[in-house]
């Protein structure tokens, strides 16, 4: 259960004029993470940036689910229109250029994540497709036939919606399970799916979409899979605080690498970690926190 509510993984920030960034995600994202002292990486993205950080992820959600109990809705409401000045963008080349993903889609080669339920539909799985207009019918727990939604549809509603309000969208991938190639290279696994979603959903709705898989992928490959699956106590999903701080890093590092104007906002320890953190060998790679 915990493993199909995980592959919903989205992070969805807004930037307003109250400079508040809000959080919506699953349990890889939220306070307290999947239980059992495992933590959400939206706790430790507070310490790199210099304006508040709502965390409204919650575990076991799904793009659907996040919709349909007005999850959305809540977050948008809290979102005030208002004076948030957008700030000149740097056309300059990322400071990091050669930890920065410049290109697009190398990940796109295999689909390990399927979100669908079986024969009774769980209330999270969404229309398997890339495209807002997706939808397949299927058989709720009360027998009924009703209609869903795919992934572009729930997220592009409230990308949206929330930009009706003045804020500003931002799309990230998810996160990478611990889970390994079985031939040298020993390396992260391939995105799935949803990274491709993700991605699309950025293009579709002309939001910044951070590519957190990859810079994820990126910090853990330099880590090694036996440091990394420390990170990991109860499953290949849920990561400790250590695991979180270094899966929020990396959503920083892809911050400073895009155009985003939230980046005007990564404080001095934020800038730091491409140079102190994830460019750092191992031993002085993890830190307490
Ligand atoms: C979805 O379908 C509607 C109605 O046919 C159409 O207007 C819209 O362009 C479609 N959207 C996308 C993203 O294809
Ligand atoms: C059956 O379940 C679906 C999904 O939860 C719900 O929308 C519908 O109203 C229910 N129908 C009845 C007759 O209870
Ligand atoms: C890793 O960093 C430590 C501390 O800076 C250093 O002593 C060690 O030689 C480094 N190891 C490698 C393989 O670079």
């Amino acid at each position: 259960m915990m493993r199909i509510s995980s592959l919903f993984t989205f992070c969805f920030l807004s930037v307003v004029s109250a400079q508040t960034v809000y959080l919506a995600g699953d349990s890889t994202m939220a306070l307290g993470g999947g239980g059992s002292g495992t933590q959400g990486w939206g706790v430790p993205l507070s310490q790199f940036l210099t304006i508040p950080v709502v965390n409204d992820a919650v575990a076991g959600e799904s793009a659907r689910s996040y919709s349909d109990e007005g999850r959305f809705t809540s977050l948008i409401n809290s979102v005030k229109s208002g004076d948030f000045v957008v700030h000149h963008r740097s056309m300059s080349a990322p400071r990091l250029t050669q930890s920065c993903i410049l290109t697009s889609g190398i990940f796109f080669w295999f689909g390990h994540n399927d979100v669908s339920a079986g024969a009774v539909d769980n209330g999270k799985q969404d229309a398997v497709g890339d495209g807002y207009n997706i939808t397949s019918t299927v058989t709720a727990a009360n027998g009924t036939q009703i209609l869903i939604h795919s992934f572009a549809f729930y997220i592009e509603n409230a990308v949206n919606a929330i930009k009706a309000k003045g804020g500003i969208p931002i799309i990230s991938s998810l996160t990478p399970d611990n889970i390994w190639t079985t031939t040298s290279p020993i390396v992260i696994a391939a995105g799935g799916r949803f990274v491709t979603y993700a991605q699309s959903v950025g293009v579709d709705t002309s939001i910044t979409y951070v590519d957190h898989y990859d810079y994820v992928a990126q910090a853990y490959n330099k880590l090694g899979q036996t440091a990394v699956t420390a990170f990991y106590p109860i499953d290949h999903l849920h990561t400790n605080a250590n695991g979180a701080l270094v899966v929020a890093e990396a959503f920083v590092r892809g911050l400073l690498c895009g155009t985003s104007t939230l980046k005007n906002f990564v404080n001095a320890a934020g800038k730091a970690v491409p140079s102190t953190r994830l460019l750092v060998n191992e031993s002085s790679f993890v830190v307490a926190v």
